[in-house]
């Protein structure tokens, strides 16, 4: 199962995104042979030896397959994109964010990996879920958001217990905040990109499973432990 980064052929999904392009900065950093780099829209993205784009939107059933079709050499599958309406379940006027979030969050990289389980069974290959401390306990100020990333986390569980018998690693990162258009609304403090690729990366290499990236998520994922309730009460009444 892949836990190394030098050598690794690696397909990252939302690859224009901020956390993404620090990836695969990171990626590059490490010694990956060569980046699959997808999004919808390709034109900002330069291609090199190591880095080519793929136009790919996670939310098409043909995108997905063509894709995976030209990358039979990928050893390691990063669900990166990601969608957060930053609404509260009764502030949203209908049920389109809630959707659109269960979409991209959770049936989107349920698709691509299907899509490259055989590739990733066949080359002994590894899945990194980009999730969040959040699907661990709801912030109801982003409460479908997360939601939908508590069913990625899910997920991530179910497709371990499938994909490892197959010799397929499935990891989760769980980040706290880290300063992208995505956070621009919250005025907390957040981490670099950079750092928070450097730190998700590592814990990969490490050989855990699920990677807390940052302070917010280590102190969080202590406080689910010592007492859920109390972190619980917390998120609902920030400030
Ligand atoms: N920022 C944080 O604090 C934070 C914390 C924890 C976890 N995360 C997670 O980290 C991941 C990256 O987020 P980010 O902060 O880097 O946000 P970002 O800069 O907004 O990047 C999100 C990326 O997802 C792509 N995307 C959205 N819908 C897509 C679709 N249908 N098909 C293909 N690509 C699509 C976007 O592409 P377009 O430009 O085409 O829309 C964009 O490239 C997300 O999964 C997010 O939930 C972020």
């Amino acid at each position: 199962m892949t836990e190394t980064i030098k050598g690794s052929v690696v397909f990252i999904t939302g690859a224009t995104g901020a956390i993404a392009q620090a990836l695969i900065a990171e990626l590059k950093a490490r010694g990956a042979a060569k980046i699959y780099a997808a999004a919808r829209d390709i034109s900002a993205l330069a291609v090199s030896d190591d880095l080519l784009p793929i136009k790919m939107d996670v939310a098409s059933d043909e995108d997905v397959a063509r894709a995976a079709s030209r990358a039979s050499g990928v050893t390691l599958l990063i669900n990166n994109a990601g969608v957060n309406h930053n609404t509260a379940f009764m502030l949203a006027p209908d049920l389109a964010f809630a959707r659109d979030e269960m979409e991209i969050n959770y049936l989107a990289p349920l698709r691509v990996t299907r899509a490259f389980a055989p590739i990733l069974i066949k080359n002994r290959g590894a899945v990194l879920n980009l999730l969040t401390i959040l699907a661990r306990v709801n912030l109801p100020f982003m409460g479908s958001y997360c939601a939908s990333k508590a069913a990625g986390l899910s997920m991530t569980q179910g497709l371990r217990g499938d994909l490892a018998p197959e010799g397929v690693r499935v990891v989760a990162a769980l980040p706290g905040a880290i300063d992208t258009r995505m956070t621009a609304v919250l005025t907390i403090p957040k981490m670099t990109t950079a750092e928070a690729a450097a730190e998700i990366l590592d814990g990969f290499e490490r050989g855990e499973e699920e990677i807390y990236v940052g302070e917010m998520a280590r102190g969080l994922a202590q406080g689910l432990t010592e007492d859920p309730k109390a972190v619980e009460r917390r998120l609902a009444s920030p400030g």
